[in-house]
């Protein structure tokens, strides 16, 4: 897959950056195209207040085109809470480079263990976490309201 750089219209390039209020209308779209069960902007908010460090967006000239959020629970992992990328954008590494950026910002924070939910029929998901390093470390029954499970994924550092 080829991870594209910039925009060839203006030449500019991909910007990650922490997430701002008027970008939430962006997240909001992103997530809306992307889950069925979509969160709210509410929990958008409340995660870039709590989290401001760990909510990042991709700009692809100058439009929001994907966001990851991430949190850091008492149990010492960084547990990414959600990623998208809108789907026009998908397949040229963002999602990736997303990832990357968090995890790198939490790692810069102590943090060398990562976990995160993901639907088992989410193979695309599934695929990138795994290519990251991720390990399926238990099954969540009926994780999900229409009653599918979750794989949750693990990515410990702390031994390497
Ligand atoms: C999952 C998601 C964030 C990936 O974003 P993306 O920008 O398309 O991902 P990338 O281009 O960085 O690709 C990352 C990896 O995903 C996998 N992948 C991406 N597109 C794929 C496809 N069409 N088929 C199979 N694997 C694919 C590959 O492993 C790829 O790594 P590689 O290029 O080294 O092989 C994106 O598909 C998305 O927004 N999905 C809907 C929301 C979602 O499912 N989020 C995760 C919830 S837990």
């Amino acid at each position: 897959m080829q991870y594209e750089p910039g925009c060839k219209d203006c030449g500019c390039y991909l910007i990650v950056r922490e997430v701002r209020y008027d970008d939430m209308k962006h997240v909001v779209d992103i997530e809306r195209k992307s889950f069925k069960y979509p969160y709210t902007v509410l929990t958008f908010i409340t995660l870039m207040n709590l989290y401001p460090n760990y909510f990042l967006v991709c700009e692809y000239c100058g439009r929001v085109v994907g966001y990851v959020s991430a949190a850091v629970g008492k149990d010492g992992y960084g547990h990414i809470i959600s990623i998208a990328v809108d789907p026009e954008f998908r397949g040229r590494g963002i999602g990736k480079l997303l990832m990357g950026n968090v995890e790198s910002r939490l790692y810069g924070d102590g943090i060398n263990k990562f976990k995160l939910e993901v639907a088992v029929s989410n193979q695309i998901a599934v695929k990138m976490y795994s290519s990251l390093g991720y390990k399926v470390s238990k099954v969540l029954s009926r994780y999900y309201p229409d009653g599918e499970d979750a794989y949750l994924m693990i990515k410990d550092l702390s031994s390497s």
